[in-house]
């Protein structure tokens, strides 16, 4: 089997079994998590790596539009179905794109998304960039986050980051988020630290928050 092949056949089990693994979470509060957090998006708002759509029914009806980035193609065909429903009055679009290089004009947008996607995306710095670039002045980035431990979470996090990756769509567990949006261009205005309920201990700790771009 070819390294290609390969990948393709690990994006598809991932994006299949990805909610049926997320459900427990889901249920025990991860839900209400993503509810919580998107009550603050407005205006027009761009998610990042929108994976399954589990988002969808957390958005407030008073969203205008809803641009949906999905590079994975698996994960895009069970968003396309799930967008389908539509948002509210919401126009909705699915692009294929990676965070590092969004295909918006600067200024778009007033909430931009991004639940458990930093960890994925392969340069979080260029992300956090592009996302401060299509951001309007004074709009926000709304973020859940899981992120590296502390003590021996984090020692097992170093353990496993490698094989977790290998199976979970290049996920690296021990990323420092915090960190490097705080080293970002936008400004950290709220930020909760928690965990993520029935999850394995090396993906537990998580973040919550809000940054915004600094109006100039
Ligand atoms: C763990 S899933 C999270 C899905 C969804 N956001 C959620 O909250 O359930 C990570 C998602 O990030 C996507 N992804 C991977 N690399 C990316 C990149 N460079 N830019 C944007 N999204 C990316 C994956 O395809 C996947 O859908």
């Amino acid at each position: 089997m070819s390294g290609q092949n390969g990948l393709q056949i690990g994006s598809r089990i991932f994006a299949k079994l990805y909610d049926r693994v997320l459900a427990p979470s889901e249920e025990a509060g991860l839900s209400d998590r993503r509810a919580r957090l998107l009550a603050s998006a407005k205006g027009r708002v761009l998610e990042l790596g929108a994976g399954t759509g589990l988002n969808l029914t957390h958005y407030p009806k008073s969203v205008e539009s809803l641009a949906l980035t999905e590079p994975d193609q698996q994960m895009a065909l069970k968003l396309r179905s799930r967008a389908a429903a539509g948002v509210g009055e919401a126009f909705i679009e699915i692009v294929s794109a990676p965070a590092e290089a969004l295909p918006f004009a600067d200024n778009s947008f007033d909430s931009v998304v991004a639940t458990l996607v930093f960890c994925t995306v392969k340069d979080p710095q260029v992300a956090l960039a592009e996302v401060s670039r299509v951001l309007k002045p004074g709009g926000e980035l709304l973020f859940i986050e899981h992120v590296r431990g502390v003590g021996s979470t984090a020692r097992w996090q170093r353990l496993v980051a490698r094989p977790w990756a290998a199976v979970a769509g290049g996920c690296r567990c021990d990323r420092t988020t915090e960190m490097t949006i705080n080293g970002s261009p936008l400004d950290l205005v709220e930020i909760e630290h928690g965990y993520m309920p029935k999850a394995a201990p090396f993906i537990r700790p998580l973040i919550q928050g809000r940054a915004v771009r600094p109006a100039q």
